[in-house]
């Protein structure tokens, strides 16, 4: 039996709380990529994920469209920190702290809304929606010197936004939001040029809802290529049987090597699954001849041609740009997670446009769509196999032997090849690996 590196004991399957041993977790050989399902139960894992990944990386938090108005605010975590992105009178975007200066209760309850102020629930104080101390219920019981103590909301270190997209920092010896993003940049464009004015529209509202499951089996799903002809095997028949697509040609165009499949793994984590078509769930943009004249019109014709591949955008750790909305991951314990999915409207391509995509998203990601349930059916089936206490290893070798790397410095495989997950995988240790070193030095 494989030995267990979280005890250095033969494996017996037996949970335990002991310091695992964090490089033993992933084997990277030059053909072969395992990884030990401990990454998936282990709490102790969980919890310096969230003080070593989500605590110290750039996380998204909101689009701007999701606090359009001044006033507009929504409510989010950075790993287990509760804040509040808001937007105030200026039209200026703070990311604070939800915690009281008076005894640390949450000054906010509600997922979203629109606020001028917030009024703390417990004793009454009252902030800003830029997080300044206003007001103070009896003031009398403190000094005339009360408001110089520099009480507020505290505002999150860092914060920066890259077209529209506002991530916040814990860490205020980060990088700059630019060096993280300077790998993934090109395709955060070509996902925002979808629009023919480059800007989105969110419709207000989220899809949210929560599974049984590890928040990295998201992270690996949301661009494995591999999975959707058994996954999603009855979408697919569906399609075929309705002649909206002809007999086999989806599982063909899945397998076919040499066209524009590609799976992408890129430096920081991030990773890319990009079709020239046949992506389930995904509106078909070149049968749409108005919307292509627009597209050609903004940005020209190969540009254009480049904007419409279909793609699925990871961002490590937390965000996905898939083809027809924003999917943001939230970790709550080693089996607990869940999802926010906020759909998006393109300015510029026309209602009708936006209407069928909206559409085309529900029927596979809505929820009742064919597909979403699908995936979170096998998160839970996946985190369930992983409590078995045979061989823990799990492969993430897929494509390993005939992966390139490209100019642009990405690792380049066919579309069904494990290539984004290794990336993601390799990050998450690097980073583990870091923090581990950041805490010995008290850091
Ligand atoms: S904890 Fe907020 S007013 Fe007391
Ligand atoms: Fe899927």
């Amino acid at each position: 039996m494989a030995p267990n590196p979280l005890t250095s004991e033969p494996g017996t399957g037996t949970r335990t709380t002991a310091d695992p041993k964090i490089l033993s977790l992933i084997r990277d050989e030059p053909t072969r990529f395992r990884l030990h399902s401990a990454v998936y139960t282990n709490q102790h894992i969980f919890d310096k994920e969230i003080s070593r990944i989500f605590e110290r990386s750039w996380i998204f938090v909101a689009h701007e469209e999701m606090v359009h108005q001044p006033g507009d605010y929504v409510t989010t975590n950075l790993g287990k920190q509760p804040v509040i992105v808001s937007r105030d009178e200026d039209g200026d975007i703070s990311v604070l702290f939800n915690r009281c200066a008076h005894r640390g209760s949450v000054v906010c309850r509600e997922e979203r809304g629109h606020a001028n102020v917030f009024r703390c629930p417990y004793h009454g104080w009252v902030f800003g929606n830029n997080g300044h101390l206003v007001g103070v219920a009896q003031r009398s019981g403190y000094p005339d010197d009360f408001f110089d103590w520099g009480l507020r909301l505290e505002p999150i270190p860092r914060v920066e936004t890259y077209r529209g997209l506002v991530f916040a920092n814990l860490d205020p010896t980060a990088p700059p939001l630019s060096d993280r993003l300077s790998s993934v940049r090109r395709y955060i464009d070509l996902w925002c040029d979808r629009s023919p004015e480059g800007r989105l529209r969110l419709p207000e509202g989220v899809h949210r809802y929560e599974f049984p499951a590890n928040w990295k089996l998201q992270a690996e799903n949301g661009v494995d290529g591999y999975h959707g002809n058994y996954v999603h095997e009855s979408f697919v028949n569906i399609l075929e049987r309705s002649g909206e697509r002809g007999a086999g040609s989806t599982t063909k165009t899945r397998n076919t090597l040499g066209s524009r499949n590609f799976a992408k793994g890129m430096p920081h984590g991030d990773g890319l699954l990009e079709r020239e078509e046949g992506m389930l769930g995904t509106f078909d943009y070149r049968g749409h001849k108005d919307y292509c004249e627009r597209l050609e019109a903004s940005y020209g014709p190969d540009r254009a041609d480049d904007i419409m591949m279909q793609r699925n955008i990871f961002i490590f750790p937390n965000l996905f740009l898939f083809e027809s909305h924003i999917r943001v991951i939230h970790p709550v314990s080693p089996n607990t997670s869940y999802i926010d999915v906020h759909p998006t409207y393109l300015e510029g391509a026309g209602d009708e446009t936006n209407e069928e995509r909206l559409s085309e998203h529900e029927r596979f990601f809505g929820p009742s769509g064919f597909g979403a349930p699908d995936d979170i059916e096998i998160f839970v089936c996946t985190q369930t196999g992983a409590a078995a206490s045979s061989n823990p290893w799990l492969e993430f070798s897929r494509g390993m032997h005939r992966e390139a790397l490209n100019e642009l410095g990405e690792v380049v495989g066919h579309s069904t090849d494990e290539v984004p997950q290794r990336s993601l995988y390799r990050e998450w240790l690097r980073l583990m690996s870091e923090g581990e070193r950041l805490e010995e030095n008290g850091l």
